[in-house]
């Protein structure tokens, strides 16, 4: 034998022995993270912690903030091994559930403190297609210092709401503030806008879209009127300029101190009084409106999750970051630094999430277990169909393109003509 095979062969049974010493390889593990707010530093943070402390490498990809579906869809039909993690929303499990892992055998019990609705969400066909990450429900922002100033109680309805940011939005211009709008929110025509329609619709008795049974209920006069009343608010409370607003945007306007009320998730909460933030302690939250006396308060449940691809060439190292990212230890850490909502029930009876979250940590908490599901679990396959086609009916309304009864009848026969007779 040579020197040099037995150098190699020294070197192959060290590797061995690397091997079966519990871990194995260092993989390399990619994670896709959404790039909202302070998403990517956050899930950065957590995933290198776990690189860290398993000797494994990451690499975090950033996700653009529309059109991740699609990107998704592309990947995964072409069986690319690109992403071994995806960070997807509470509306997708259904549509991707065939390209994920069952996680049931890394999961074990340990979504067993999770709130059961997301738990039922990530489970297609008994299959555990994703594990719950952090919770959403759409929120009412607003500056409490200027419903003191001029006297305004906290609006319970949608016309109260129209009412108080018109009369504050014209006072501060009259001051000086000409920049100022009285309510912000979500008008691009994307997955955004579907769910503040549907709070609009919702809290207007209007249903949801498309009932857990599959009927299509879209066309009722709860969201004909939800939907003018809407239309209403462009280019009078809202700037023109909403129809292009995603969460970001909304945020931008309304943490620069030029909007009283705006509608968006929990994350804007620790944003807004971060310590560069100009309306830092002027901020205060409320459910949203009820759609008259009659009406109801209406959030819908988001929120996001974390899968591991069936094309990973790493899955086991895989799911060790999901489950790692997942765990109450890492939602402790991004409730208490990022202000994000645990999926874990638990976390909000802790001292130290409650004192970082302050005020926000019981309405949270309500708003929660209290938020209206979007019919993805109805419309299975199809719920990304529907969702275009109404964000794009309520756009084409708040556009003035189409008058809102019109818009609402067409948008029934097309999400009838979709729904296979409520199969779907
Ligand atoms: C938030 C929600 C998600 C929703 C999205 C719409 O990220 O968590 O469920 O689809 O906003 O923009």
């Amino acid at each position: 034998m040579t020197l040099r095979k037995i150098a190699t062969l020294g070197l192959g049974v060290l590797l061995g022995t690397l091997l079966h010493a519990g871990a194995g390889f260092a993989a390399t593990v990619t994670i896709s993270c959404s790039a909202t707010g302070h998403d990517l530093a956050m899930c950065t943070q957590g995933a290198e912690a776990w690189a860290k402390q398993t000797g494994n490498q990451v690499k975090v990809v950033s996700m653009p903030s529309t059109g991740q579906l699609a990107l998704y869809q592309q990947l995964l039909s072409a069986g690319s091994s690109d992403i071994d993690v995806l960070q997807i929303d509470v509306v997708w499990p259904g549509i991707l559930a065939q390209d994920l892992i069952d996680l049931s055998k890394y999961a074990g019990n340990k979504t067993a403190g999770d709130f059961p609705v997301y738990v039922k969400n990530a489970t297609i066909g008994g299959r555990l297609v994703a594990m719950p990450w952090f919770a959403d429900a759409g929120v009412m922002f607003y500056r409490k210092d200027l419903l003191e100033k001029y006297g305004v109680k906290v609006p319970d309805t949608w016309e109260a709401l129209t009412a108080a940011a018109k009369k504050i939005q014209d006072a501060e211009r009259a001051a000086g503030h000409a920049k100022m709008w009285g309510f912000v929110w979500q008008g691009r025509n994307y997955e955004g806008l579907t769910c503040d329609a549907l709070e609009w619709v919702q809290s207007h008795n209007g249903g949801s879209i498309v009932d857990a049974s599959g009927k299509v209920t879209i066309d009722n006069p709860g969201t004909v009127t939800a939907l003018k009343m809407a239309r209403g608010w462009v280019g009078t409370i809202s700037p023109e300029g909403v129809l292009n607003y995603s969460e970001e945007e909304a945020r931008g306007v309304f943490q620069s101190g030029d909007a009283v009320f705006m509608r968006n998730w929990p994350y804007a909460w620790s944003l807004a009084n971060s310590n560069d933030s100009p309306v830092k302690g002027k901020v205060a939250i409320a459910v949203l409106p009820k759609g008259g006396e009659g009406g109801r308060h209406a959030a819908v449940l988001g929120g996001w999750q974390l899968a591991v691809s069936k094309y990973s060439k790493n899955a086991d190292a895989a799911a060790s970051l999901v489950m790692y990212l997942t765990s109450p230890a890492e939602q402790k850490r991004r409730a208490i630094e990022g202000g994000y909502a645990s999926t874990i029930e638990a976390l909000y009876k802790e001292q130290d999430v409650r004192d970082a979250i302050g005020p926000f940590a019981d309405s949270l908490y309500d708003n929660l277990v209290n938020a209206v599901a979007r019919p993805s679990a109805a419309t299975k396959t199809r719920y990304n169909q529907v969702s275009t086609e109404f964000s794009g009916a309520v756009y084409a309304v708040l556009s003035g393109s189409t008058d809102a009864a019109v818009s609402v009848k067409n948008l029934d026969a097309k999400l009838r003509g979709l729904s296979r007779g409520g199969k779907w």
